[in-house]
């Protein structure tokens, strides 16, 4: 599987979004990955339905929904009339993850559990058939721009080693302070989807940055 690029729409200038859009277009990354938020799951309030449709009506490509909120399983189907492709929520905060996961599916969307840094990949053993996306957190949700936490290496190595056999298909996608150093070692290590919030819109050419990540 060739690596995906999913550029975070949080770190974009939201006062220009349809020009961040356009660049996102046109440039070569595959998803548009955008954080949900709502302050009581992680420490800060990102945005919602009215953007993700902004998003919808713009991107030609799909929209990469990471839920960063408690008890997501309320709103499935909004974030499916919002424009959502692929739909991913915390294990942390799902009691029902497994029921939870065939509600994203039965609406259409492919389905993501993602875990925060301190929880074991040995928590997905069994529902990794049910996945289409395991998300392995390489910061603590909430905020663009930290530090790559390094444990997420062996989680990738983890991840891939557990679904090899049973689910060779499963997107194994990382997320935060990732950057064209450490993306081929998370590559190395079985990742196939690349998320980048600060890397690429701080950088002078975005285009050229997504690019770096792609190689
Ligand atoms: C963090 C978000 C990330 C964030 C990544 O809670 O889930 O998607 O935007 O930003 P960078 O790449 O700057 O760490
Ligand atoms: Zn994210």
């Amino acid at each position: 599987m060739e690596t995906l690029i999913a550029p975070s729409v949080l770190s974009a200038d939201f006062g220009h979004l349809a020009k961040d859009c356009d660049m996102l277009n046109r440039s070569n990354a595959d998803w548009y990955h955008v954080d949900v938020m709502d302050g009581v799951f992680v420490p800060n309030i990102s945005f919602g339905m009215p953007v993700i449709k902004f998003l919808k009506k713009h991107a030609t490509k799909p929209l990469d929904v990471h839920l960063m909120i408690v008890q997501p399983e309320r709103y499935i189907k909004d974030f499916k009339a919002a424009g959502a492709d692929i739909l991913t929520v915390h294990y942390e905060a799902c009691t029902h993850l497994h029921r939870t996961i065939q509600e994203i599916k039965a609406e259409g969307m492919k389905a993501g559990v993602s875990l925060n840094p301190h929880t074991p990949v040995s928590v997905l053993e069994d529902i990794i058939e049910d996945l289409d996306l395991v998300l392995i957190m390489s910061v603590n949700p909430g905020f663009g721009g930290q530090s790559f936490i390094p444990n997420a290496l062996k989680k990738v190595a983890d991840v891939k080693a557990m679904s090899k056999d049973s689910n060779p298909n499963l997107y194994i996608e990382v997320d935060g302070g990732v950057n064209d150093k450490i993306g081929p070692q998370l590559v190395a290590a079985g990742a196939n989807v690349l998320v980048a919030g600060s890397y690429v819109f701080k950088a002078e050419d975005q285009e050229a940055a997504i690019d770096s990540l792609k190689a």
